[in-house]
């Protein structure tokens, strides 16, 4: 792996632990103003400190965050539908990779939809980002199985996904947690991180989901709703990064959520 390209994974997964705690803040590129997330940079002010990289599109990041901010990003280039659109899987590369490294990106994301009628489409999308990010030093975030795929989240079928993404060059891929979870993590060659999906009942599942996957081999969470659609959204990052950087047993990540 070229310099350029280790320098930028290093700013994402923390070369002491291992480990990585990324808050994805992308949601509105096909979801609009969901809720808690109508202004972004109010909903993410006390969490940066505790954040290891941000996951949003470049509008979030011209138009909510401070430049002078030191945290790295991880830019969503990929886009093209909405939530009320005919297919949500109808995905395109709609940042160009020039875009990517004028704003200092410590990493691209794309996300793919296999199983759908745009398989092909975003398979070869996430090709030619592979490309383009070699060439650039820029690593490139797969993210799978996302909208009407969620309802497929079984240990075979995100496998299936993981593997794909790995296999066509993705550096890294961002799944679900599921049943059976070491067998997505160990059928996939790079680093695998996870959702939070929509918001789970009580915060405590959140931190069991946190808590099961890195047990399990995940490097990390890119977690969203679950952490900033709680009302104790300070308390949940403290608890998820405890989880994920010190291992900690999910009694001691329960205390960190109400400090
Ligand atoms: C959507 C995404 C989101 O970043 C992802 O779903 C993570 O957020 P959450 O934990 O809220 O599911 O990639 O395409």
């Amino acid at each position: 792996m070229d310099w350029g390209m280790k320098n930028r994974l290093s700013r994402l997964i923390c070369p002491k632990t291992g480990k990585a705690v990324w808050l994805a803040i992308d949601h509105g590129y096909f979801l609009g103003p969901i809720s808690k997330l109508e202004e972004p940079a109010k909903t993410i002010r006390n969490l940066i400190p505790h954040t290891d990289a941000l996951m949003l599109t470049r509008g979030v990041l011209r138009n909510c965050i401070d430049a002078a901010l030191d945290i790295p990003f991880i830019l969503r280039v990929s886009g093209g539908n909405s939530i009320v659109g005919p297919a949500l899987s109808n995905e395109g590369i709609q940042t160009c990779m020039e875009e990517a490294i004028r704003l200092n990106a410590s990493a691209v994301a794309i996300s793919i939809y296999i199983g759908t009628e745009h398989e092909h489409q975003t398979l070869m999308a996430l090709g030619k980002l592979v490309d383009e990010g070699q060439r650039y030093g820029m690593p490139v975030l797969a993210v799978t199985a996302v909208g009407k795929e969620l309802e497929k989240r079984d240990a075979r079928f995100l496998s299936l996904c993981c593997r794909i993404a790995a296999e066509l060059g993705a550096q890294a891929v961002k799944t679900y947690y599921c049943e059976d979870f070491e067998k997505v993590v160990t059928g996939c060659p790079v680093p695998v991180v996870i959702a939070g999906g929509p918001k789970l009942n009580t915060e405590y599942d959140a931190l069991v989901l946190a808590h099961n996957a890195i047990k399990e081999g995940a490097v990390g969470v890119d977690m969203g709703r679950n952490i900033w659609q709680s009302p104790r959204a300070l308390g949940m990052i403290k608890a998820i990064r405890a989880i994920v950087h010190e291992n900690a047993t999910l009694k001691d990540a329960k205390k960190l959520l109400s400090s």
